[in-house]
């Protein structure tokens, strides 16, 4: 049967050599330690499962939802930006509940994107600011992110056809994989280029709460003028241990958003809303778990990025994500490291170039996982790699 000419067009999964490779050796009862996948291994804070406990007993959120979502979760985001972000939102037109930030990426994809335009996309990046152009029948543009440049893209150096035709310009800080924060001046020239060529900004915040040595990321929105030309997707997914939850919200420009919830209405019906209240109760009262959170983060941080440096790795701490992003050694492409690591030291990483040809190069280890099986990871690397 032949799948869509849109769906053949995505680029094959450059992660199927390395899971088969680990299949395997998790057959031969090799005791593999994977660094690979970007998941808090933690559970949601227990104020938020208590809440979804409580509201799934509730007949009144057991029918549709709305794809407007509940007031008190649009009331809640809005008060969370007020006062996390000092951003002002109407929670009746610039607040929507969206489930999960990659759903929402992927649907402002189809909701702005026709044949022929494009959307500006971070490389290296996460994969659906380029496979949600493709898949909606547009294009993606790549724009570089140089470790010279603070994994900051180079907004002037867009060629002037792609900013005739672009629609949509894809924003995300801190980063995944590179784990960089936003610097300095980075959301004004985005708020400008936005208004210069008509093109929708839109920032990626799904790692906003995650963040080390008393750095807080700002929003986009906090930025003057953004509200006029962009949107932000802020995920509870990674900062509130609730990736399996499904929850965020697309917030911002109310044009913008508008025609998302049109789109939406006709895909799906909403965020159950049992869920939404739990979401209210991850951001009226999960702040000090997210903060306990980013504490141990920065302690795997630490760890890794040591015994990193201590094998002659030349890696920059992240201040933020949940991911520490390195070169890879001199005469290495990022495929035949991480295969070396995997042969030598059971462990997975993952290959920059997964994220675009700019991460060839680089690997990235997530420190998503407990510090008994990160320090013996790191232990790994260091005999092997090191010795
Ligand atoms: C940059 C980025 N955006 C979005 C997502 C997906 O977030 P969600 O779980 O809210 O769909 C991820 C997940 O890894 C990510 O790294």
């Amino acid at each position: 049967m032949r799948p869509s000419r849109r769906l053949e067009k995505i680029p094959p999964y450059l992660f199927a050599e390395l899971e088969r490779k680990v299949a395997a050796k998790k057959a031969a009862g090799i005791d593999v330690i994977s660094l690979g996948i970007g998941d808090p291994d933690r559970p949601t804070p227990e104020v938020v499962v208590g809440a979804l406990r409580d509201a799934a007993g509730r007949p009144d959120t057991h029918q549709y939802p709305s794809n407007r979502g509940r007031t008190e979760f649009r009331q809640s985001v809005a008060a969370f930006y007020s006062r996390r972000f000092g951003v002002d939102l109407d929670p009746e037109t610039e607040v929507i509940p969206a489930l999960g930030a990659k759903e929402c990426i992927f649907n402002l994809n189809l909701a702005f994107l026709d044949p022929g335009d494009t959307a500006l996309a971070a490389d290296p990046g996460y994969p659906v600011y380029t496979g949600g152009p493709l898949l909606a029948g547009a294009e993606p543009t790549l724009m570089p992110l140089l470790r010279e440049r603070g994994f900051a893209p180079d907004l002037s150096a867009v060629a002037a056809a792609d900013r005739e035709r672009a629609r949509l310009l894809f924003l995300n800080y801190p980063n995944n994989p590179t784990g960089a924060v936003a610097p300095d001046g980075l959301f004004e020239e985005a708020v400008a280029f936005g208004r210069d060529h008509d093109v929708l900004v839109v920032h990626d915040a799904s790692y906003t709460e995650t963040t080390f040595d008393g750095y807080r990321a700002p929003s986009f929105l906090a930025t003057p003028g953004a509200k006029e030309v962009g949107v932000e997707v802020f995920s509870l997914s990674k900062g509130y241990n609730m990736t399996g939850w499904r929850t965020a919200a697309i917030v911002g420009n109310a044009e913008a958003l508008e025609s998302y919830w049109r789109l939406k209405t006709n895909i799906d019906s909403g965020m159950f809303e049992a869920v939404q209240l739990a979401a209210v109760a991850a951001l009226e009262h999960a702040d000090e778990d997210a903060r306990a959170m980013c504490e141990t983060y920065a302690r795997r941080r630490d760890l890794v990025v040591g015994a990193l440096r201590d094998i002659g790795v030349d890696v920059t701490p992240p201040r933020g994500t949940i991911y520490v992003w390195a070169p890879v050694p001199e005469g290495h492409t990022s495929a035949s490291y991480c295969e070396q690591v995997l042969e030598e030291s059971a462990v997975v990483l993952s290959p920059g170039s997964a994220y675009g040809p700019n991460g060839e190069g680089f690997f990235r280890i997530s420190l998503t996982i407990e510090d008994d099986r990160l320090g013996e990871a790191v232990e790994r690397l260091r005999a092997s790699l090191g010795g």
